[in-house]
């Protein structure tokens, strides 16, 4: 059999890259629709009175995989931040990325105030219906991951005052959600009042490596915007992978298109694995992930 030198084009997708889509709508639905239960009539344990205050320390009875790191602990801070290896009092937020020593995620870091107005609660569950909630929202907000949660941690700032201002009220939730190798942070805003103060809402690891600012939540002016915007298209909820693995979702897909003559004939089958193999250990070389997954989409072959 001869071999003709065949000019071929592959076309191939990599699910690398984090494109988060942000929606804007007007449509005014009521946050408890969105939130998780919460409070004590759900079983919460309720944060002491006290500003800048915090929980004590939370041993997780599943560990959260977190970019890379495995938490089996956790303190929810009144200032509206969760944080890991120690509480925090700190009532001015950093800007994210800020290449700091510690993992953070902020549902909404500002100057909050308990012993004014509103209640700090949380709560773990790994049975019951929040479960079966959080594993439909999931498969839902990332189609194609079969994920079935196995672990819910729900955090939540319920009618809270800022310091100062004795007659605001804040309401938001950070849900931790996890499930075989996955996880995950779903994120409900209700109503955020104005505020002077620095915010930050969003997320940042040790060093900056992964870090997301939910846009208009470093200008307090604007932060009540909170409530309707959302990367899942449900209004004031944002949903993010962060358990570091690849191919989040339809959402992360970038395309590479290349051109390249083999003597392989790549419409063989066996033949495309070999060349998908090559391209990956290029494309590993230039940093990308040894897990990337590389797809065929389409392969056209051109006599010269
Ligand atoms: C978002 O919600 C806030 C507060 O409810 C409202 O003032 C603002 O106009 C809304 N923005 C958009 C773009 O719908
Ligand atoms: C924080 O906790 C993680 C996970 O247990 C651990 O790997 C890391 O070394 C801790 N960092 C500090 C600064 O203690
Ligand atoms: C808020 O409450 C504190 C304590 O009750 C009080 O000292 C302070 O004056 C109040 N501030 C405002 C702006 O109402
Ligand atoms: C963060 O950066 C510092 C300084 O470059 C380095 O020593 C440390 O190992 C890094 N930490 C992680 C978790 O990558
Ligand atoms: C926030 O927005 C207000 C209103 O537009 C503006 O006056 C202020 O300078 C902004 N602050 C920052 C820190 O961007």
């Amino acid at each position: 059999m001869r071999l003709s030198q065949v000019s071929q084009h592959l076309l191939v997708f990599i699910s690398v890259l984090s494109l988060e889509i942000i929606t804007w709508t007007n449509s005014a639905v009521s946050a408890q629709a969105i939130f998780y239960p919460f409070g004590s009539s759900a079983g919460d344990t309720i944060n002491a009175a006290a500003d800048d205050g915090s929980s004590t320390v939370i041993p997780l009875s599943n560990p959260f995989p977190f970019f890379g790191r495995t938490y089996q602990q956790i303190y929810v801070n009144n200032n509206g931040h969760l944080t890991f290896n120690q509480s925090s009092s700190a009532f001015v937020p950093y800007s994210f990325p800020a290449s700091r020593s510690q993992d953070v995620i902020a549902g909404l870091w500002t100057d909050l105030d308990n012993r004014q107005r509103g209640v700090v609660s949380y709560r773990q569950y790994t049975s019951g219906n929040v479960l079966t909630r959080a594993t439909q929202d999931i498969n839902t907000h990332f189609p194609n991951l079969n994920f079935i949660a196995s672990w819910l941690f729900v955090a939540t700032w319920d009618k809270v005052a800022y310091f100062n201002l004795n007659n605001t009220e804040t309401s938001f939730q950070v849900v931790l959600i996890s499930g075989g190798h996955f996880s995950f942070i779903l994120m409900n805003y209700g109503d955020i009042a104005v505020t002077g103060q620095p915010v930050q809402a969003g997320y940042d690891t040790i060093n900056s490596t992964h870090y997301f600012v939910i846009p208009g939540s470093i200008n307090g002016s604007f932060i009540s915007n909170l409530r309707n915007s959302s990367n899942v298209k449900v209004p004031g909820r944002w949903v993010f992978r962060v358990d570091g693995g690849p191919g989040n979702s339809k959402n992360n897909v970038i395309g590479l298109k290349m051109r390249l003559s083999s003597f392989l004939d790549l419409t063989q089958s066996g033949s495309t694995e070999i060349v998908l193999q090559q391209i990956k250990q290029e494309l590993v070389k230039y940093g990308l992930p040894n897990s990337i997954e590389l797809k065929l989409r389409k392969l056209q072959k051109t006599k010269l």
